[in-house]
């Protein structure tokens, strides 16, 4: 397993466009637009890729309502959500229209270019996107939670 560099982990925290109030700390939590929740930080041994999967420490995202984990693979960062229920769902930051990546907004996900919109487990609520948004699995046990793509 190799744990990302913390020039590795800087870098994808700044690519996911964080807000102001998380700048100044290496945060990969996005927090001014979450439906709920505060800002937290992470450190670069929270959140670990290794091939085909990235795992999260639980508790970098104790009380968040979610958190955009960049990886290797995607060009668009995976949403990893945490619901109602306790459990966690994972989408594609990519709309399923033309490609344009989708942000975080009132507990939907929209996209700049024509106005899609998902929600949070990538159904389409509103397009020109017709088909859902791509979904992984997700697995978690007492400390972490594991994102397979
Ligand atoms: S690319 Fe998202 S609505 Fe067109």
């Amino acid at each position: 397993m190799t744990e990302l560099s913390r020039r590795t982990f800087i870098r994808q925290a700044s690519a996911l466009g964080a807000c102001a109030c998380c700048l100044g700390t290496v945060s990969l939590l996005e927090s001014c637009s979450a439906p709920a929740g505060a800002a937290a930080t992470a450190n670069e041994k929270a959140i670990v890729e290794t091939p085909g999967q990235i795992s999260v420490l639980k508790s970098a995202v104790a009380g968040q309502t979610y958190l955009k984990l960049n990886t290797s693979k995607f060009k668009d960062p995976i949403f990893l959500n945490t619901n109602a229920d306790g459990t966690y769902s994972a989408v594609l930051m990519n709309c399923t229209h033309k490609g344009c990546g989708l942000s975080a907004s009132q507990g939907k996900l929209v996209c700049g270019c024509h106005g899609s919109e998902f929600d949070l487990a990538g159904q389409v609520l509103k397009g020109p996107a017709k088909t859902s948004l791509q979904t992984f699995q997700v697995t978690a046990d007492d400390q972490h939670i594991i994102v397979r793509y």
